[in-house]
């Protein structure tokens, strides 16, 4: 009786259910070859399907003989599995003939060799019972046969990918379940991190694949590399666009370009070139709609790829932060509380026709600097020069209505001021370099509220450089003139030469 259903003539076999259940992958334009392929049922279907190239392979010369009148437009080979046709298959079926084999193990290697790198592999073949990992020995009612356990199965096929497709049909006399198994090359996993920008990406590669030994391609330090000129054969126009619109602030702007631009199989074939043949993470942002063309790519390149999507939220762009923070600053500008407490005003005072050319700066207090939290003295610091010669002992005051408060000789080395001045320390005048310019007197609060003057003595005559006076919240913002309606009436302080003049007749 022949093995084979045709609807002509009943086989043994149920071939129609068999060919159900193999789950062949879609065979047109794919090479296909048959093993152990009895009178072509199989090959028939690839060449029905639009198969593009069909081999099929038996050594029983009557089943070849019948297979070729039958479909003549398949290549039939009567030869023992020993010996495989030339060339690689898109798709190999072994169906009901493995345990035929001697060496089970050492065929399906074979086979394994003469498939492409994402081809696969169908077997349809017994599987025995038992959880032990073992060839087992099983009578049938026309022969006795060795078939793997699960287990052995699964120790045979280890260095595959491999997957139970599910039950085939049964054999009339065989006491065993047949079984399909889909059996591939492992592909290299390339596990996609492509989420927006900030969304934690980054961190997950970090922690999951770096400890494990798997590269991770990180896109935003390539597009440095690109940029830097750093990275080699870039293809030209993902060069240019790169060097040109790449800032890292916006990495998302310069990818959407690079994908509208259409360089998405260009970048994922870039992207591959870091790390080879071989399991990797990508950490690049990839604009949600592409994500899919992506995946696709990389499964033209033989890649199985993961896509791995985080719960979290991301971030905003950059932009909307910089809009924020400027809304912010408007917001805390608008709500502003008012100025508390008094603050110093500093008027600098018109030289008077013989001031000699003075050169002068209070570091301390500032003009407008708060005084509510003073501990009621005032430190009035700073420095002076004058630009004329000859130079003498020069000395500052300061003075209130009535008295004199402070009177100190320039006694502070200032380094900083005389490079400030003069360019350079060296190339200050003589005087200047062996004297010191810095100044510092003691008043009080109290003295300031009254008002201050304060004053230079330079060669024996006394010239007004600045009136400080304190500013109360009411008067902040208008009369900043003194002599108005401040604590400097016309009556506040006296000129220098009233107070001289005073000082000298006492
Ligand atoms: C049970 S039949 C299965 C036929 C077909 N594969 C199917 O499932 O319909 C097993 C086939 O394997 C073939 N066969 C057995 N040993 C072989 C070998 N060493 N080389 C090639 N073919 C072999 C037989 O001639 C027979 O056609």
């Amino acid at each position: 009786m022949q093995y084979q259903s045709f609807p002509d003539v009943k086989g043994g076999s149920n071939s129609l259910d068999k060919l159900s259940a193999l789950r062949l992958p879609p065979l047109a334009g794919k090479s296909f070859l048959d093993v152990g392929c009895n009178e072509g049922f199989f090959c028939g279907f690839a060449l029905f399907e639009g198969a593009s190239h069909i081999v099929g392979l038996d050594r029983s010369a009557q089943a070849i003989r019948r297979a070729t009148a039958r479909f003549p437009g398949v290549s039939f080979v009567q030869s023992s599995w020993d010996t495989l046709p030339e060339g690689q298959f898109d798709v190999i079926t072994l169906l009901s003939a493995l345990h035929y084999a001697e060496d089970q193990e050492a065929l399906i290697h074979a086979l394994m060799g003469k498939l492409t790198e994402t081809g696969v592999l169908v077997l349809e073949i017994g599987v025995a019972p038992g959880t032990e990992n073992a060839w087992v020995s099983v009578k049938r009612s026309i022969d006795e046969r060795v078939f793997p356990t699960r287990a052995k199965l699964g120790s045979v096929l280890a260095k595959y990918a491999w997957k139970v497709m599910g039950h085939s049909v049964n054999q009339a006399g065989d006491p065993l379940q047949r079984y399909v198994v889909h059996v591939r090359h492992k592909q290299p996993f390339v596990y996609l991190l492509l989420d927006d920008p900030g969304s934690g990406k980054t961190t997950l590669a970090r922690h999951l694949f770096a400890p494990r030994k798997i590269p991770v391609v990180s896109g935003d330090k390539l597009y440095q590399r690109i940029a830097t000129g750093q990275l080699k054969g870039v293809p030209r126009g993902i060069q240019e666009l790169v060097e040109r619109e790449f800032t890292t602030a916006r990495i998302d702007k310069v990818t959407r370009q690079l994908f509208d631009a259409g360089f998405a199989a260009d970048l994922v074939a870039l992207w591959t070139r870091q790390v080879k043949y071989r399991d990797f993470a990508l950490d690049t942002y990839v604009p949600e709609e592409w994500r899919p063309v992506v995946a696709e790519e990389f499964q033209i390149l033989g890649f199985y790829p993961v896509a791995m999507n985080l719960p979290t939220k991301p971030l905003p762009p950059a932009r909307t932060s910089i809009v924020r923070a400027k809304e912010y600053h408007e917001f805390l500008t608008k709500h502003a509380p008012a100025p508390q407490g008094p603050t110093v005003v500093i008027h600098r005072s018109k030289p008077a026709k013989n001031t000699p050319p003075l050169r002068w700066h209070l570091d301390s207090p500032q003009d407008g600097e708060r005084m509510d939290d003073s501990d009621g003295q005032l430190r009035v610091s700073g420095w002076l020069v004058s630009t004329a010669e000859p130079q003498g002992a020069i000395t500052i005051r300061l003075i209130t209505a009535n008295k004199e408060v402070a009177c100190r000789p320039l006694s502070r080395k200032r380094p900083d001021v005389l490079k400030a001045v003069f360019g350079a320390t060296e190339a200050a005048p003589a005087y200047w370099q062996e004297h010191p310019c810095g100044f510092q007197l003691q008043a009080s609060v109290e003295q300031l509220r009254q008002g201050l003057a304060l004053y230079a003595e330079v060669g024996g005559e006394n010239f007004e450089l600045a009136r400080l006076e304190l500013n109360t919240a009411s008067q902040q913002g208008k009369n900043r003139e003194p002599g108005n309606t401040g604590p400097f009436s016309k009556a506040g302080v006296p000129s220098i030469q009233e107070w001289w003049n005073k000082l000298r007749g006492s």
